[in-house]
Formats: structure tokens, C-alpha cells, sequence
């Protein structure tokens, strides 16, 4: 069963699910889900300014080296983060999908895109094990702290492949399967080793590796 829980006791919460958690305690798998339970804990704690530390936003679009034009997909993009991000640099010619399974998050970013007047990005209410893509439309799948949340990954690899544009990439960031100081337990967490095994048997190859990134990998695939 799942208990509600109050958003005075969520915000209290906080502190322990941020990022920026210095005390060595992850949040629990109870923890993590009762946050995603209330999205004004959800979202404090993925805009937390702490975050950017560790998660590098601009380091990680340096390394992207995102053209003016491109078409990339945010998948799990929660607040907004990243896709928000992207927008100014693929340009009014490029465009941003922001896709999440999560209403709240979808209702949030649209409030951002609106007040922030941004043009060019889209957001996607997707399904678990479907981003609702259109076939070949996308050069960039991006999927930040979400991979260890798909359901069925090969098949969503599969679908993922369909969407991609002739020499379009999958790019993978995620917790290492190890204790850290920070993200979910070691045993919601996905391993590097795991995730390359996973697209090569899907037919993929790691291009390229980023290692800046303190707690995540960065895992950039393409067709063989
Ligand atoms: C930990 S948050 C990461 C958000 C964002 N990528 C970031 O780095 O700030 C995970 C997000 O993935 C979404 N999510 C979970 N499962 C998903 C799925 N199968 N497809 C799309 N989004 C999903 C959740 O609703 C949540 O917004």
C-alpha cells in the first residue's frame, strides 16, 4: 500500500533527497517513493541550484556539442532541466521533445515554456515503455537518471532505434551501480557494464565515454 504523505513532511524530506546530500545517507527506495508522490518535492529537488555541482548542466552540453538545427529527445525530463537547457542551442530551427510519464512534470514544464516564451520545445505525455515519437524525427535521445526507470529497455531500445534519424545517438547519464553520496540506492541503480552490454545486443555501440561527471556515467551510443 502506498501512504500519502504530507508535503510540510516532503519539504522536511528534502534536505536528505537533495543532491547535495553530505552526510552519506541516500534516500531510501520508501523515501523515493513517496517524493514522487508530491511534485513540489519532486521538482525542489531536481532544480536544486546544489544540483549543478554535481551535475554539471553546462560541462555536459559542452561535450554534447549540440548544433543549431538538431532535433533531440529529453526523455524523463522531469523539470526541465536539461531540455530547457538545450533549447538555446539547437536554435529556432532545432527543436526539443521533453518527454515524462509523469502529468505534473508535463503541466510544470509547459508552465515554464510558456512563461519563458520558448519557442521550440515540445513536450510528450509518454507512456512507460513508449516515448511517442514519430519514426526518424529525432538525431538525439538524451535520458538523464531515468534509464533505471524504463520497464521493458530492449524493446524500448528497438523502438528508440526507429525514431532515430540516419546516424542519430542515444545518450545514456546515470548513477554508477555503487554507494554514493548521492541519487537512489545501489539496487535501483543500473551498471555501466550492464547498460553497454544491453545496446550492443540492441545492435548500438558506445561512440564515446565522458568521465567528468562525479557520480554518473555518460555513455554516448550510435548504430554499428
Ligand atoms: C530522476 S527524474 C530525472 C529528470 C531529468 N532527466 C533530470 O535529469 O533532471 C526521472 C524522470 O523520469 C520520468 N520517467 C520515469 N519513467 C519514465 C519512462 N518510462 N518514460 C519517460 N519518463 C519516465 C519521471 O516521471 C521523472 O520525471
Amino acid at each position: 500500500m502506498i501512504m500519502k504523505i504530507k508535503p510540510t513532511i516532503l519539504l522536511l524530506l528534502l534536505p536528505a533527497l537533495a543532491s547535495a546530500q553530505t552526510d552519506g545517507h541516500n534516500p531510501t527506495r520508501d523515501e523515493i517513493e513517496k517524493m514522487h508522490q508530491d511534485p513540489k518535492a519532486y521538482i525542489a529537488m531536481l532544480e536544486n541550484p546544489q544540483r549543478d555541482i554535481e551535475q554539471k548542466p553546462d560541462e555536459v552540453i559542452a561535450a554534447m556539442d549540440i548544433r543549431s538545427g538538431e532535433t533531440i529527445a529529453d526523455i524523463g525530463a522531469g523539470s526541465g532541466y536539461f531540455a530547457l537547457r538545450f533549447a538555446d542551442h539547437v536554435g529556432a530551427i532545432g527543436r526539443v521533445y521533453a518527454v515524462d510519464i509523469n502529468p505534473d512534470m508535463i503541466i510544470h514544464m509547459n508552465r515554464r515554456i510558456r512563461d519563458m516564451k520558448i519557442a521550440n520545445v515540445t513536450t510528450v505525455l509518454s507512456t512507460p515503455e513508449d516515448p511517442l515519437l514519430a519514426e526518424k524525427s529525432i538525431d538525439r535521445f538524451f535520458v538523464c537518471n531515468t534509464w533505471h526507470h524504463i520497464p521493458n529497455q530492449s524493446r524500448y531500445i528497438a523502438l528508440l532505434k526507429t525514431m532515430l534519424r540516419p546516424g542519430g545517438q542515444i545518450i545514456i547519464v546515470d548513477y554508477y551501480k555503487k554507494p554514493l553520496p548521492v541519487g537512489p540506492p545501489p539496487a535501483m541503480k543500473m551498471a555501466r557494464s550492464d547498460v553497454v552490454d544491453q545496446m550492443e545486443k540492441s545492435g548500438l555501440k558506445l561512440a564515446e565515454e565522458h568521465t567528468f561527471l562525479p557520480y554518473q556515467y555518460f555513455l554516448v551510443f550510435e548504430g554499428k
